[in-house]
């Protein structure tokens, strides 16, 4: 795809701005569904997600539908010149379905069924509970697929958990007879077998992980992994059959998650195989914003790396499904964002490639758990309070940025997240049981580009890396040979990698590689990793690189130095002396191995000397303080740069000449000065 082309990812040339509208909770109140449809208009809003969890009003009984109610609200909203993304309401089931075929319910992996109750408590294997899903989806996309106002279908809402029923331990083995191609000596093998005289004799043996049963069987746990994924995906197929069929042309997306109080990737389904069977990425982002354990900037940066993940996810822009846009309810703390800061959270999203702000919800519930969440409209029903002035406001800018939808941004710089790595890793009895933090060691890794405003992609192993001038690989514990030979390939034609500790230990059935490390690593690298001491909190050692001292936490490797250069010398311990940090040539390109968990200041000095080598440049070169982020969406003809203050300080900021507001139209003077939380986005024809 050529650079700078657009790419719409809905029915919509414009940002979207919305979000779940739950009126089915309101029906017998008129009165409040016109409110709606005039707050709609004074909070510029123009998209509303529907049906999310509306079964039990679209089917209130086993065959009887009720559809009208939501004739009239899709008519209502597309009066205003709304649009609409309609789900499919799978995300809960109404009781009559438990209570009439309980094999819909879930059984925990203590083996435990699960009552009736709650949200996402089906099971995925559940043949009946997969022909409800697609009659229903079969009778919607129906009824409104040729709808106008319809921009995109929303299959179910956040997929997630797993099913260890009768039903899913046989899809399981027939999963698992299909990749062993039939052969239970191959499955045996994967799985180490003789270990704890774990040999099956017949797949009937063979039962998903469970507390109360089999946990230590890394082969077996990763491949049940693996399979929740897959059989998460083969009912969401189920699920758009009718959608396929009847309505190619509106796209598909389902709503990712990120794990929130780390604010880290979602990590029980590998998204990367799900992004496959997407037209659309789209997420649900509730960082916490305020709080008490880390900067407002350091929270902007995780919120950032997993952007430039989801979006990677399909090298396209991506949809902010849902957000809040004052506080949650399911934070230990419910902080409510702070002046300007729901403006500055959704401009975020959109620097790093959402086409869309939406929420949860519009209305705020009357009763159950949601009904202290936040939302555009509160219990109040007014257009005058805070909450909805800044939504409004949000609602204002998004309809001067129209020229920033589709836009991309392309990178120099790739850093590789792994699912299947990430699993195995946290299995891994060994190393440090709490500090191994795979992702957070990415964020780590991210940082100093995100502070210099230099455009990465965090990519995943089967994303074509060919092309970034460096790739980052920190801690690719589970490494395929495929994977290695790939590796091999970009750095012999002339790509930079680095790699740390704890990287190439096993292979895709999580065992490790026998006799020593990987022979095509030891060539990349021109060394090899011979052990890995875990540090305790209170054990100090340094490195040296380039004449400066960092510390180390956590794991030290020792490395055994073919033809790599030494780059940083352990300073303290029996591994005193010896290399820490190394480089090394490979054919045309070069590798880089950092041997020891280091600080911040370490990775900023490390990485810029790749930056200055590689000539690694923001969109548009500006100079500012801590916290100040200036990210850039590169149009056709204009680069959209974002100037954000994610500080509580004033900041000054300093560019090489003026650009101009895309909101107010005016030429911003070259020094420009962000109060605390304080976003401009501004134009930059390119040369
Ligand atoms: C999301 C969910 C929404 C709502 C929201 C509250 O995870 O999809 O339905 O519950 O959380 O923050």
């Amino acid at each position: 795809m050529p650079k700078h082309q657009k790419t719409y990812v809905t029915k919509a040339d414009f940002m979207l701005h919305g979000g779940d509208y739950n009126p089915d909770q309101w029906l017998d109140r008129p009165e409040i569904l016109a409110d709606d449809i005039k707050l709609m208009k004074l909070s510029h809003t123009n998209t509303f997600s529907l049906g999310i969890f509306a079964w039990s009003t679209l089917e209130p009984e086993e065959g009887v539908y009720n559809f009208e109610w939501l004739d009239t609200i899709i008519e209502n909203i597309a009066k205003i010149g709304g649009r609409v993304i309609l789900a499919t309401p799978s995300g809960a089931r109404p009781a009559w379905m438990s209570q009439k075929y309980p094999e819909v319910l879930r059984v925990n992996e203590s083996r435990v069924k699960q009552l009736h109750g709650g949200r996402h408590n089906h099971c995925f294997s559940s043949v009946v509970y997969r022909e409800k899903t697609q009659q229903m989806n079969r009778l919607l996309t129906e009824r409104y697929g040729k709808n106008p106002a319809l921009i995109m279908w929303h299959i179910s809402n956040e997929y997630s958990g797993e099913c260890h029923c009768d039903n899913c331990q046989q899809a399981f083995r027939g999963w698992l007879k299909e990749k062993y191609k039939n052969d239970l000596q191959a499955l045996n093998d994967a799985w180490w077998g003789p270990f704890w005289s774990h040999t099956f004799s017949d797949w009937s043996q063979i039962e998903s992980p469970s507390p109360i049963g089999e946990s230590a069987v890394h082969g077996l746990n990763l491949d049940w992994r693996r399979f929740v994924t897959d059989q998460t995906i083969d009912f969401f197929e189920n699920e758009i059959v009718p959608m396929r069929e009847l309505t190619p042309d509106i796209p598909i997306t389902t709503n990712f998650m990120a794990d929130t109080f780390d604010l880290i990737p979602f990590q029980s389904l590998d998204y990367s195989k799900f992004a496959k069977h997407l037209d659309v990425i789209s997420w649900d982002a509730y960082p916490a914003w305020h709080n008490d354990w880390e900067t407002t900037a350091d929270l902007a940066m995780k919120v950032g790396f997993i952007d430039d993940l989801y979006r990677s996810l399909k090298q396209k822009p991506f949809l902010l499904m849902e957000s809040t846009p004052s506080l949650v309810n399911w934070h230990e703390v419910n902080k409510a964002k702070r002046p300007g800061m729901h403006l500055l959270s959704s401009m975020q999203m959109l620097a790093h490639g959402s086409d869309s702000i939406m929420y949860f919800q519009w209305r705020k519930s009357r009763g159950s758990s949601e009904k202290f969440h936040g939302s555009v409209v509160d219990h109040d029903n007014s257009s005058e309070n805070r909450v909805f002035k800044e939504v409004a406001k949000v609602g204002e800018t998004l309809e001067k940025l129209s020229d920033v939808v589709g836009t991309n941004r392309p990178a120099d710089v790739a850093i590789m997240y792994d699912w299947e790595s990430n699993w195995a890793l946290n299995d891994a009895q060994g190393f440090g049981l709490s500090t191994k933090q795979y992702p957070q060691t990415l964020q780590e890794h991210y940082r100093t580009f995100w502070e210099q405003d230099i455009p990465v992609d965090v990519i995943t192993k089967e994303q074509d890396f060919s092309n970034y001038k460096l790739l980052i690989v920190p801690m690719l514990y589970l490494v395929s040979e495929a994977t290695i030979a790939r590796l091999k390939v970009f750095v012999a034609g002339g790509g930079r990698l680095v790699m740390t500790y704890i990287s190439g230990l096993v292979n895709e059935h999580d065992l490790t590689f026998l006799g020593g490390w990987h022979k095509d690593l030891q060539d990349i690298f021109g060394m090899k990793p011979t052990e890995t001491d875990t540090l305790y909190p209170k054990d100090k050692n340094t490195i040296t690189y380039q004449d400066k001292k960092y510390e180390v936490k956590d794991y030290a490797t020792v490395l055994d130095l073919a033809t790599a250069t030494i780059e940083g010398i352990y300073q303290e311990d029996f591994y005193e002396n010896t290399a820490a940090v190394t480089s090394h040539s490979y054919q045309e390109g070069k590798s880089y191995y950092i041997g020891a968990r280091l600080d911040d200041q370490f990775h900023r000095d490390f990485y810029q000397t790749l930056i200055e080598e590689l000539a690694l440049k923001p969109v548009v070169s500006s100079k500012h303080g801590k916290g100040v982020s200036v990210q850039a969406r590169q149009g056709v003809e204009s680069d959209y740069v974002f100037v954000m203050n994610f500080t509580e300080e004033a900041q000054q900021i300093a560019f090489d000449s003026s650009l101009t507001d895309l909101v107010t139209g005016e030429i911003v003077p070259e020094q420009l000065t962000l109060k605390q939380y304080e976003v401009r986005i501004l134009e930059q024809p390119r040369k």
